[in-house]
């Protein structure tokens, strides 16, 4: 069995997603553990009711990242919980330097734009805002800047003339739910290595 460590912030509807695709594809996968930052998480309660671990650990006084501590924490969990890859699903967090270096290489996030354009925040409102006809998401590993790293797999989605930010991250998350769990799947097959910038899948 492979181990995967789920980070989540929000709805989860990512967590769902790869939740689903194990169950349907009997893939030899599980979910040691899933983190939410934010106690209210709707992710904790599909992990619960999917029978998966689940914690919330206080994220202390920052906003945008993890008080030093907490890293720690964290880092604790997902090695307590055997877990060999982290997923970031919907994570509103900057992670730093101990906890990157943890699991060098082995924290994978998915990303609401067609990196490197639109990082950061509501991507799908910044492509919107700009104009572009395609946008899309990625699922790259992560790295010590923001959502820059190695790009492991990415899907393209129309901008329509009548999107409003609400209607195009829908079509943008309903792509998320077929490339994040896939990018996982292979993965744990071991057919994914990177080299230098560039992620290679056999
Ligand atoms: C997803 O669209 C994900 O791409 C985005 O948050 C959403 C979480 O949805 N992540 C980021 O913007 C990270 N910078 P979910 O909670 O339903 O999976």
């Amino acid at each position: 069995m492979f181990t995967i460590g789920v980070l989540a912030s929000g709805k989860g509807t990512n967590l769902q997603a790869i939740i689903d695709f194990i169950k349907e594809e009997k893939l030899p996968i599980r979910i040691g553990v899933v983190i939410s930052d934010n106690p209210d998480a709707y992710a904790l309660k599909r992990a619960e009711k999917a029978g998966i671990k689940n914690v919330y650990i206080p994220p202390g006084r920052y906003k945008t990242f993890l008080e030093p501590e907490v890293e720690k924490k964290y880092v604790e969990c997902l090695k307590e919980n055997n877990v060999e890859l982290v997923c970031l699903a919907g994570f509103m967090r900057v992670l730093k330097k101990y906890f990157i270096e943890s699991f060098k290489w082995k924290i994978i996030n998915i990303h609401p734009s067609l990196l490197p354009a639109f990082r950061g925040l509501e991507a799908w409102k910044q492509a919107l805002d700009f104009g572009v006809r395609f946008t899309g998401c990625t699922v790259h590993f992560v790295d010590e800047g923001i959502d820059t790293g190695p790009i492991i797999l990415q899907a393209v989605v129309p901008v329509l003339p009548d999107d409003t930010p609400e209607s195009l991250h829908k079509r943008i998350q309903e792509k998320e739910h077929l490339i994040y769990p896939l990018a996982i799947k292979l993965i744990s097959e071991g057919r994914v290595s990177i080299c230098g910038r560039k992620v290679v899948i056999r």
